[in-house]
């Protein structure tokens, strides 16, 4: 099995250098984390709105990673590490599988708030870090880090992308009260939080855990098909078992495309999001149709810019 070193892992740690941020730098962050605030509220799952509370992730500029690692210690074990941008796959899943969940420290710039090719520290921190605050959801990441490296010891790395993508970045969760978000990708896109919810176009399928294994995702726009969980236990749950012999079920099975349907398909009927209609313009809201930020493999980078 491919295993990184802590000494490998720790050759990709920088310092955030927090006292370093401008004033325009905090102010993009709050631009976002404001829009962000308006636009989650009834949309955002009710874990990721109480883990952003007791954190205290601010509206008031770009965190300091020490000060919420601290928090975050204090209630699942895990905490933040500061990294330049992508790192490789082995690095990625090493950090994780130690409940260290690394973090670009870069801000987008202010003619980039709805567009740009790589997750920043908007993504990064508001995106992802409050849901760690969740202890099934904690242990849920440490256990896909595991099941990173096992994965790339058996050359399937590709299906298990697939889940993270589909999960974590992207997914969605059945609560009494509607069709709420959980994926990080979605929570920090101010148009994709409005459109994955309420536009009647993208497919919402039943979490499965072989289906979204086997469907490819779009790096270049919004996502054609969502799925969705009715709890984390659920997730944590399906996501147990041996991989192995999944892997090795599926691979001779075709791939299903980003908006393909299958026979056993179920769909989430969601007739209460979908009628909830507009009120993404009665925010005054101007939707931007851009992809929203995920961890894309390299891989996947590469082969998009050859299509
Ligand atoms: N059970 C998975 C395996 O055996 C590990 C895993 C857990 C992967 C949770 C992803 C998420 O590979
Ligand atoms: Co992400």
């Amino acid at each position: 099995m491919t295993a990184v070193d802590d000494q490998s892992a720790a050759n990709f740690l920088i310092e955030q250098k927090w006292q370093d941020y401008t004033e325009e730098e905090h102010s993009i962050w709050r631009l976002l984390f404001e829009r962000q605030q308006r636009l989650l509220v009834g949309r955002a799952c009710d874990e990721f709105l109480e883990g952003l509370d007791a954190l205290g992730v601010a509206a008031d500029g770009i965190p300091d990673f020490r000060k919420l690692s601290d928090a975050l210690d204090a209630a699942t074990g895990w905490r933040i590490v500061a990294v330049p941008g992508l790192v490789p796959d082995d690095v990625f899943f090493a950090f994780l599988a130690r409940r260290r969940f690394p973090s670009t420290c870069f801000i987008r710039r202010r003619d980039q708030l709805d567009y740009l090719q790589e997750p920043d520290v908007f993504h990064d921190i508001c995106g992802h870090v409050p849901l760690l605050m969740n202890p099934v959801f904690a242990d849920y990441m440490q256990a896909y880090g595991e099941g990173g490296l096992k994965a790339l010891g058996l050359g399937h790395l590709q299906h298990l992308a697939r889940l993270y993508w589909y999960t974590v970045e992207f997914g969605l969760i059945a609560t009494r009260r509607g069709l709420r978000i959980y994926g990080s990708g979605v929570l920090s896109s101010a148009g994709e939080s409005v459109y994955c919810l309420e536009d009647p176009r993208p497919h919402r399928i039943r979490f499965d855990l072989r289906r979204v294994m086997r469907t490819r995702y779009r790096i270049d726009d919004f996502q054609q098909t969502y799925f969705v969980i009715d709890d984390f236990r659920q997730l944590f749950d399906a996501t147990r078992p041996d991989f192995a012999p999944i892997y090795h079920e599926i691979a001779t099975q075709p791939d299903i495309e980003p908006d393909g349907l299958v026979r056993d398909d179920r769909p989430f009927n969601a007739s209460r999001s979908l009628s909830a209609g507009s009120h993404g313009q009665k925010n005054g809201l101007q939707v931007v149709r851009s992809p929203s930020l995920g961890r894309k493999r390299l891989e996947d980078v590469r082969q998009h810019h050859n299509q």
